[in-house]
């Protein structure tokens, strides 16, 4: 989603804003632009790619201070006009802009009843004549830019340059932004991954902080006054470029890596001995983790389908009740919050406002909320503070995949060690562990020969819907296949728990209709098979994902075997055909797999 990279030192700014927002390109976005400072402001905007943006730039661009953006539209049509950084109308600043400005109608119109003439749909530029009318009133750059935001409700990562002052100002709230230090430059961004070839010594913003950034380094205070707390950190991990190698696109790279990334996640997170899951991050004694009433697993998309999986695997070896929970949602039904209760807020990107949202409401609330997160020092793992990080690596296809596998895996580590506190046997624990370590090696088997993938594409590519169905573990499965094959090809997929298919949606099977069935050889399996006659009887073509040997296999039009595993562990299995037909199925349509239309890697609006 939208980007922020700034830059002011003694090199020249250009380049570095143009690296910088390429760096931020995997989050997705539909149009970019840089401002650059020489004696005036210099803009240069674009709809497109950071490449569409680099055939209009002129050859070169003087001046050693900068802010740039990639835009993914919220108010506001994909258009030049509409692509950040925005002017005040006598160009003598300019802003860029993350998040939501949810007053703007009103700022709006008090902006044009004093006769000003916005250029753009945009909320953020509002911004740029309100801290211009603070500057005209004879107030200080970081003065009017406080006021501003007084008088703003919503959500912002904000930029400023000046046509007279020699500085950046920065002030974020609900949306990220990060200050670097180097050898007499500085640099901002709202992503750590364009800061990292720069700097590793960084400063997060916290909420409510605005800072004045020169190039000898940066002063951070509150929007209120006074001075802030937030401190220097250096940055741990850097993943640094994930680079294609031989694959030609991101979304079959990262399916392949699973076992790899498998084998990450779960190392030293499983205690043979003990029969247990390990899981450090967390640091929960087992007083508290007995003592707990509830769990509540919070995630959007990919996320809160891993939390499905999640709270079945919790209720099943712990015997503890478990709620898998739609981000979006949860704040805004004002939940009953158990200060006893563990909630986990569940997120590749660690950035998604959603998610951000429900745990500050947790939070809000006296509750005790955790991160799964992939993004070391990310806005969520900050602010949980606790958790798990799932060590997928760096995702760069903006379709998850890898990052649900281990999702998926971190839930099952806690579920055991949830369970070991309870009923759940040293003898039990140590069996899953067995087959866990297992898992990656046959993931690797799995994909040497995926079976008869490209039949399942010619299936569903031209269908005008496709029904993807699973029961218990697999349920929430089907939900992950149907939401990668819409994302990624553009077909209509509905997903649904395959006993409830028959009390709606096999009002839509006709002759030939795509089924995608998830059936491995678990207790659920029969029940399954009964919901794939049930179709077939309506002309339906299956296509079954079943455990390899099983006799099943002939129930289906077109069957896919995977190796079989413990029924507990199936998710981290089945779901990874579903991926391959998805990206397949993308291909064969002539998709972007890497970058779908509309959809952002990191969703920072809620
Ligand atoms: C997954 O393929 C999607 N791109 C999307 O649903 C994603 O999982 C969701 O936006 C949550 O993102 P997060 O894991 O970074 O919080």
């Amino acid at each position: 989603m939208c980007g922020i990279f700034g830059y002011i030192g003694v090199k020249s700014a250009a380049p570095l804003l143009v690296e910088g927002l390429r760096r931020m390109e995997y989050r997705g976005y539909d149009s970019t632009g840089i401002a650059v400072l020489n004696g005036e402001i210099q803009v240069h905007k674009k709809v497109g790619k950071v490449n569409d943006l680099k055939k209009i730039l002129p050859k070169v661009i003087k001046g050693n201070c900068g802010i740039s953006h990639t835009r993914w539209a919220t108010h506001g049509g994909v258009t030049d006009e509409n692509a950040h950084p925005h002017l005040n109308e006598t160009s003598s600043l300019a802003i860029v802009h993350n998040g939501i400005i949810d007053n703007v109608r009103l700022l709006r119109k008090k902006l044009e009843s004093k006769g000003i003439e916005l250029v753009s749909e945009t909320d953020s530029e509002v911004l740029a004549h309100m801290i211009s009318i603070g500057l005209d009133s004879g107030q200080e750059p970081i003065e009017a830019v406080r006021q501003t935001l007084r008088k703003v409700v919503g959500t912002w990562g904000l930029c400023v340059m000046f046509k007279e002052h020699d500085m950046i100002i920065c002030a974020a709230n609900g949306s990220p932004l990060i200050l670097g230090q180097g050898d007499g430059e500085s640099f901002v961004a709202s992503d750590p991954h364009a800061l990292t070839p720069h700097t590793q010594s960084v400063s997060f913003l916290e909420d409510g902080d605005i800072a004045i950034i020169r190039r000898g380094g940066f002063k951070i205070s509150r929007l209120e006054g006074g001075s802030s707390s937030t401190g220097i950190t250096i940055l741990e991990e850097e993943w640094g470029e994930a680079d294609l190698g031989d694959y030609p696109h991101y979304m079959i790279k990262e399916i392949h890596e699973q076992p790899e990334a498998l084998r990450r996640c779960i190392s030293g997170r499983l205690d043979y001995a003990n029969g247990n899951g390990k899981l450090g991050g967390l640091r929960l004694d087992s007083a508290t983790l007995r003592a707990t009433p509830h769990v509540r697993l919070i995630g959007c998309g990919t996320a809160l389908n891993a939390c499905k999986v999640g709270r079945l695997a919790i209720e099943k070896l712990a015997r503890v009740p478990a709620m898998a929970h739609v981000a979006s949602e949860f704040r805004y039904n004002d939940p009953v919050v158990d200060q006893l209760g563990l909630h986990f807020a569940v997120s590749q990107s660690g950035e998604t406002a959603d998610t951000l949202s429900a745990i500050k409401e947790i939070k809000l609330k006296g509750g005790l909320v955790f991160g799964i997160i992939n993004v070391v020092g990310s806005t969520i793992a900050r602010l949980c503070g606790r958790g798990v990080y799932i060590h997928s690596g760096p995702e760069q296809a903006v379709a998850s995949t890898k990052a649900f596998t281990n999702m998926v895996a971190s839930l099952l580590i806690f579920a055991l060690r949830l369970g070991r506190t309870r009923s759940f046997s040293r003898a039990k624990g140590r069996k899953i562990i067995d087959e866990f370590k297992k898992m990656p090696d046959r993931l690797e088997k799995y994909l040497e020969d995926p079976g008869p993938i490209m039949e399942a594409v010619d299936a569903v590519k031209n269908a005008k819907s496709v029904l993807f169905l699973g029961r218990g573990l697999s349920s929430p499965v089907a939900s992950e296949g149907a939401l990668k094959l819409m994302e990624v090809a553009y077909i209509p997929c509905l997903s649904y728990p395959a006993g409830e298919m028959k009390h709606g949606p096999i009002a839509l099977l006709e002759e030939g209709s795509p089924v995608v069935v998830i059936a491995p050889d678990d207790e659920m399996k029969e029940k399954t098979v009964a919901s794939i006659h049930e179709c077939r009887a309506r002309g339906a073509r299956i296509i079954l994902i079943h455990a390899e040997g099983d006799e099943i296999a002939s129930e289906g039009d077109i069957s896919i075997a995977v190796p079989r595993c413990d029924p507990l562990l199936t998710p981290l299995l089945t779901v990874i055909p579903t991926q391959l037909i998805a990206y397949h199925a993308g291909l064969a349509l002539g998709c972007d797999v890497d970058r779908p239309r509309n959809l952002a890697k990191s969703v920072t609006v809620e």
